[in-house]
């Protein structure tokens, strides 16, 4: 596995329209990348909110993901332009499983069906080039466009832990969900 994980890292996955994915690397981090991460309203449904994040501190997490032999992320981009990251995560050579997160940081390309179409491809590559057979999701209960983009993309609720998270003083619940091979 490790091995279609590397030559994954290499390729450039044109998705439809203007949309590809690609690895981002160390030194191509925009400023649009560090003000994402440190935008509420980008942020608030993930445990980025609490910290601020620096500049140095995305950049070594891409060079920690560039050489992880259990971790994919691309840098999604349209027409170009950085737009948004796409992950595989705790990918488990094991149970043929791995986590996947996703996030479009810049605000005014939401709702033009992004995540759907990244995460359907983000799927596609889990199971068929990595023979994975179930791939997770969490997300919080309140995060309604993030439930609905894997909906579409035929994930199933597999999990709900109870009360798991604060968000703006509120308990609420997280969810998993997963869709299997
Ligand atoms: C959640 C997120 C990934 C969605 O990305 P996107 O590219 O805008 O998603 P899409 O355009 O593919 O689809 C969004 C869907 O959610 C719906 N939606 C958007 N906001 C909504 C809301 N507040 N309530 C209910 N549905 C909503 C849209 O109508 C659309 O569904 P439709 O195609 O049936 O109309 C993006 O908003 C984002 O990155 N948010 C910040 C980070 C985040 O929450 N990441 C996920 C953590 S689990």
């Amino acid at each position: 596995m490790l091995k279609e994980i590397l030559a994954l890292k290499k390729t450039v996955v044109i998705l439809n329209g203007d949309l590809t994915l690609r690895i981002l690397l160390p030194d191509q981090v925009s400023n649009c990348y560090v003000e994402w991460m440190n935008d509420y309203e980008v942020t608030k449904y993930t445990e980025q909110r609490f910290e601020k994040t620096t500049r140095s501190e995305i950049e070594l997490l891409l060079a920690k993901m560039l050489n992880s032999s259990t971790d994919l992320m691309y840098g999604i981009f349209l027409s170009g332009e950085h737009v948004g990251t796409i992950k595989l995560g705790n990918i488990n050579k094991w149970h043929m499983t791995a986590d996947l997160s996703y996030l479009i940081g810049s605000k005014r390309h939401w709702r033009k069906g992004i995540a759907t179409t990244a995460i359907a491809e983000m799927t596609k590559i889990g199971f068929t080039k990595l023979s994975l057979e179930k791939i997770s999701a969490g997300v919080y209960a309140n995060n309604a466009a993030s439930i609905r983009v894997l909906e579409k993309n035929n994930y199933f609720l597999d999990c709900v832990k109870k009360s798991h998270f604060i968000f703006e003083n509120n308990r609420i619940d997280a969810l998993s969900y997963a869709r299997e091979k």
